[in-house]
C-alpha cells in the first residue's frame, strides 16, 4: 500500500469513525496550509461586539461549535449576528448594560469560555434572570473558580453542588469592586472578573500566579475600556463603567489547531509544511518553545502585527526529537497543547516529563487520563502523575480501536499520532474536532495526499 488511507464514517446520527492507515513504504506530509480562526479570540470578538455600541466586524471567524455556542446565546440576550462566515461576520451590539433578559436557557454547549466569561456579564446586568447550561461534560466542570469571586464582588447565583456546577441560576445585581488573587493561571477566571469589572464603579484587578492568555486585555483595550496592566505581578485592573465601541476585529489561525500539523510535521520523515497566518502571540506560544527544546525544526517566517496580534507563517520540517521536562510558568501557555505534546513525546528519545498540569484533569475530557489510556492502547509508555504525564518515548506504535471521550483536542491528538503508526487506527467519536477544527478530517486528508 502506497499512500495514507483515511476515511470517516457515520456510525449514527451524532458520531462518526475516523480511519487512518498509514502506507507501508514511508510517506512524508508536504504543503502550504491554513488552520481555522482562533478559538479565544474569537469568543472575545464576538462577545464584546455584542456588548458594545455600534458595529462590528469580525474577519477569520472560527465556525466552530464554540463560538457558535457564544453566537446563539448573545443573539437571545438582544445581540444580532450576520450569518457566521470567515470572510466577514457584522455584529451589531446593544451596547453595555442592554443584555436583554432571555426568555429561555442559555446553552454554551460544550464551551467553558462562553459560559466562564458569560457569567461575568450576566452577574452585573441588575435586576435580570438568567439561566446557563451546557452539554453533559460542561456540567461537570467546576464552575467555583468563576462563581467564588462573582459572588465575592457581591453576585448572586445558585447551582448544583454548592453552587459550582452548571445549571446556574443568576440574578444580575450592581456589583461592587474587588482585588481578587485567583489560585490558577486561567484566563477565563481573569476575563470573567474582568467583564464583570466592566460595568462596576471603581478598580476590579486579578491577580493571577503565572500569566495566562491575554487576549481579553489586548480587545478590550481596543473596544475603549480603560484598563491597566502589571506584567510584573501578572496584574490586570479594569476601570469601571466603561464604554465599549464596535470596532474591526481579524482573528489570526490558532496556534492550538497549528499544534498538530506541527507535530505531524515533525514526527513523520521527510515532511515539511508551512502553515500560513498563525497567531503568536507569547502568552500563546508557549507549543513553539517546547517542541524547540525537543529539537523540533519550527521557523516563525513573515512575522507581522494583525489587529493587535502578532502573526507568523511557521515553517516545520521533520526532525529526532528528544524529551524535556514541561512545568511551571510554561504551563498556562501551552494548555491546550499538552496533549498533542504527548504525541510527540512518545516518538521522542528518552523520557518527557508533564508537570504543574493539573488543569488538564477538568478540561473538556480528563486529559491526563485519556491521553495515556488511549496512546498505551497503542503501546506507548505514559504513566500518569497526578498533574501530569511521564513519557517513554521511543516505542513504535500500532494502531488499534481509540475513543475521543467527545473532547476535540483529543480526537485530533491520536489522529496525528495514527500517522506514525503500524497498521489501522480507528478513532470513535471523531466529530468532536468539530468543537474548535470544523474541516480538520479535510485537511488531513489534505497533506496526507
Ligand atoms: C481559554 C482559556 C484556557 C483554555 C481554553 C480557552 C480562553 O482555559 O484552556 O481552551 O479562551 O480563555 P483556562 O482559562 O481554564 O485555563
Amino acid at each position: 500500500m502506497s499512500a495514507f488511507v483515511i476515511t470517516i464514517e457515520n456510525k449514527d446520527n451524532f458520531s462518526q469513525n475516523l480511519t487512518i492507515l498509514p502506507p507501508t513504504i514511508q510517506l512524508s506530509l508536504k504543503g502550504r496550509i491554513r488552520v481555522p480562526g482562533d478559538k479565544s479570540i474569537s469568543h472575545r470578538a464576538l462577545m464584546l461586539g455584542a456588548i458594545s455600541t455600534g458595529e462590528t466586524h469580525i474577519e477569520g471567524l472560527l465556525l466552530g461549535e464554540d463560538p457558535r455556542s457564544t453566537a446563539s446565546c448573545f443573539q437571545s440576550m438582544g445581540a444580532e449576528f450576520s450569518e457566521l462566515n470567515t470572510e466577514l461576520v457584522r455584529v451589531r451590539g446593544i451596547g453595555l448594560g442592554n443584555l436583554q433578559e432571555p426568555a429561555n436557557v442559555l446553552d454554551a454547549g460544550n464551551s467553558g469560555t462562553t459560559l466562564r466569561l458569560m457569567l461575568g456579564l450576566l452577574a452585573s446586568h441588575p435586576e435580570r434572570f438568567f439561566a446557563v447550561t451546557g452539554d453533559n461534560s460542561l456540567r461537570s466542570r467546576p464552575m467555583s473558580r468563576v462563581v467564588k469571586p462573582l459572588q465575592q464582588m457581591g453576585a448572586e447565583i445558585w447551582g448544583r453542588k454548592g453552587n459550582s456546577l452548571a445549571p446556574l441560576a443568576v440574578h444580575g445585581t450592581k456589583l461592587k469592586p474587588i482585588h481578587y488573587n485567583s489560585p490558577i493561571a486561567s484566563a477565563q477566571v481573569k476575563s470573567c472578573i474582568l467583564l464583570a469589572g466592566l460595568m462596576t464603579e471603581g478598580k476590579t484587578t486579578v491577580t493571577e500566579p503565572a500569566l495566562s492568555r491575554d487576549h481579553s486585555e489586548r480587545m478590550l483595550k481596543a473596544f475603549g475600556a480603560e484598563l491597566e496592566v502589571d506584567p510584573e505581578t501578572h496584574s490586570v485592573t479594569i476601570i469601571g463603567p466603561s464604554k465599549l465601541h464596535g470596532q474591526s476585529v481579524v482573528v489570526p489561525g490558532d496556534i492550538s489547531s497549528a499544534a498538530f500539523w506541527m507535530v505531524a510535521a515533525a514526527i513523520v520523515p521527510g515532511s515539511e509544511l508551512v502553515i500560513e497566518n498563525i497567531g503568536v502571540n507569547p502568552t500563546r506560544t508557549g507549543i513553539l518553545e517546547a517542541l524547540a527544546m525537543m529539537g523540533a525544526d519550527i521557523q516563525q517566517e513573515n512575522k507581522r502585527e494583525v489587529a493587535g496580534e502578532p502573526v507568523a507563517d511557521l515553517r516545520v520540517r521533520s526532525s529526532r526529537l528528544k524529551s524535556c521536562e514541561i512545568s511551571g510558568d510554561i504551563i498556562p501557555r501551552l494548555i491546550d497543547e499538552i496533549p498533542i505534546l504527548a504525541v510527540a513525546a512518545v516518538f521522542a528519545e528518552g523520557t518527557t516529563v508533564i508537570k504543574d498540569a493539573e488543569e488538564l484533569r477538568v478540561k473538556e475530557s480528563d486529559r491526563i487520563t485519556v491521553m495515556a489510556q488511549q496512546l498505551n492502547k497503542m503501546g506507548a509508555q505514559i504513566t500518569e502523575l497526578h498533574d501530569g504525564m511521564e513519557i517513554i518515548g521511543g516505542t513504535p506504535l500500532t494502531g488499534t480501536e481509540l475513543d475521543s471521550f467527545t473532547d476535540h483536542r483529543i480526537a485530533m491528538s491520536l489522529a496525528v499520532a495514527a500517522l506514525n503508526a503500524k497498521d489501522k487506527t480507528i478513532i470513535r467519536r471523531a466529530e468532536a474536532a468539530s468543537i474548535s477544527y470544523p474541516n480538520f478530517i479535510a485537511t488531513l486528508q489534505k497533506i496526507c495526499s
